[in-house]
């Protein structure tokens, strides 16, 4: 099913998330997003982007990355390091449609979570799913890229951010406002 993805502006992707455990119907909830993120031509995407408030978040990164790429749902990650050279990318957001801005991250990190079949996994990834994953732990810290920008270009897109929270804006997907 595809749901409504939640714009910039809404509450819910400021709000502290919770732990989800073992008995928490996940497997229907993460089917869903990768048919909502899917839908939006995303590689990532966050539960709080559909409302909900728990530490889950999925990725797909092979449409972009080839062989490179990966497919994986993260229940209840925690980034254990972050480390190597900061490097500049280029981001955006489903929540936040037709914003870009260069933010800065670590190149590696190290994180822990549980899989679909509830199996605790850890590893370490580097480059473009790295950076994926830390944009996607971002929401589920409240954190968005845009926070992430520098103060000229947050600047530059405050309109843009402000239009976005009144549902000035008419993306290819369905959005909640
Ligand atoms: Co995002």
């Amino acid at each position: 099913m595809i749901l409504p993805i939640v714009p910039y502006g809404d509450p819910i992707l400021r709000k502290e998330t919770i732990e989800i455990d073992k008995e928490f119907p996940y497997k229907e909830l993460i089917s869903d997003m990768f048919e909502t993120m899917y839908n939006a031509n995303g590689v990532g995407l966050a539960a709080p982007q559909i409302g909900k408030s728990i530490r889950v978040f999925i990725i797909d990164s092979s449409s972009f990355l080839g062989e490179e790429g990966i497919k994986r749902s993260f229940i209840n990650p925690i980034i254990i390091d972050e480390y190597g050279k900061e490097w500049s990318v280029e981001e955006g957001c489903l929540s936040i449609p037709g914003v870009n801005g260069k933010v800065s991250r670590k190149e590696n990190i190290l994180i822990e979570y549980y899989n679909e079949d509830w199996e605790l996994i850890e590893e370490e990834y580097s480059g473009y799913n790295a950076r994926i994953i830390q944009h996607e732990y971002d929401h589920i810290e409240g954190v968005l890229f845009t926070d992430l920008l520098s103060p000229l270009k947050k600047k530059f897109i405050s309109k843009n951010l402000n239009e976005i929270s009144k549902g000035n804006i008419r993306p290819n997907y369905k959005m909640r406002f």
